[in-house]
């Protein structure tokens, strides 16, 4: 079996620097490299091309159809279901979203609950595999890729809640990265090309310590640095984030004399979260 590797003869990979200079002109021979190599495979139903152009007529129609409606795809994953925190001010969010654009869509991508499958090594390399020697295995991987692509490209903000789990982001939320960055126009390989810039991203973590300023636990969270390299380092999205202490306080008895810090970070998650809908509303409407 034939496999094209980043580097092989065909492909022009952009340099890997990111300078303000360089910026500009990686992300046009980026859009080379991803259309000439997106025409040259997989032609699937699930494979549409969403550049950005096609992205601006598609927010044009939208405007003249609907006034300002934009998109909202929240993705949830914490393994709890209404015992979730971050859930909870994540739907504090999305209500007051959804009342700041009542005409725009709300997406939903469900990790915690109904959990994609570990990526595979076929489904981790066939992207690469050229469209006449792709099984139907790798058509298949390569088609739920381009659905959880399409979602980010179609999404004017995305809402991620995302637990910290052994002091890392849950299992299912890296598994559906891992997946994500095996759509070509994601994939991270080519360089830092920011293909969803232009996104904002609102991040709700509920963490069961304090990782706060002066905190014992201070930097021992690496979900919040590890979404930060992903979403607004190599994705190139705005990050909001809304970040929740001590939500263990009311159970472990070791944190009950910190019960009150704990109501108070939630009552103020859930007053940022509201705000932060009203205040993106109004900022991408403009
Ligand atoms: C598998 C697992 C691992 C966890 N690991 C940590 C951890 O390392 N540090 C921490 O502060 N809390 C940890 N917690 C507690 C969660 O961060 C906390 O319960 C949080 O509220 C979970 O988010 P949720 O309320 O949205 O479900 C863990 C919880 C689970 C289920």
């Amino acid at each position: 079996m034939k496999l094209l590797m980043p580097g092989a003869a065909g492909l022009r990979l952009p340099p890997s620097s990111n300078s303000p200079k360089t910026r500009p002109t990686l992300k046009i021979r980026q859009r080379e490299v991803n259309s000439q190599h997106i025409l040259n495979s997989a032609v699937t139903p699930f494979t549409p091309l969403m550049s950005s152009d096609r992205r601006h007529s598609r927010d044009l129609k939208e405007f003249l159809m609907n006034g300002s409606s934009k998109s909202l795809l929240r993705i949830d994953s914490s393994i709890r279901d209404e015992n979730s925190v971050s859930r909870q001010v994540a739907n504090t969010f999305e209500a007051a979203w959804r009342a700041e654009n009542p005409a725009g869509p709300v997406h939903q991508r469900e990790l915690g609950l109904t959990p994609l499958p570990y990526l595979t090594e076929l489904e981790h390399t066939a992207m690469f595999v050229p469209v006449e020697y792709r099984t139907p295995e790798h058509v298949t991987a390569q088609a739920r890729a381009a659905v959880l692509a399409d979602e980010l490209f179609e999404a004017d903000v995305v809402l991620l809640t995302a637990p910290l789990y052994n002091l890392g982001i849950p299992a299912c939320l890296k598994t559906y990265l891992d997946h994500v960055f095996t759509d070509i126009r994601l994939f991270p390989g080519y360089g830092i090309t920011q293909p969803l810039a232009g996104r904002t991203v609102v991040m709700v973590s509920a963490r069961g310590g304090a990782y706060g300023p002066g905190m014992p636990l201070e930097g021992f969270d690496h979900a919040e640095p590890y979404l930060r390299r992903q979403f607004v380092d190599l994705l190139g999205c705005e990050l909001e984030e809304i970040l929740i202490d001590l939500t263990m306080a009311a159970v472990n008895p070791k944190l009950a004399h910190l019960t009150d810090v704990a109501d108070t970070s939630l009552a103020k998650a859930h007053v940022r979260a509201e705000q932060l809908a009203r205040g993106l509303g109004d900022a991408i409407a403009s």
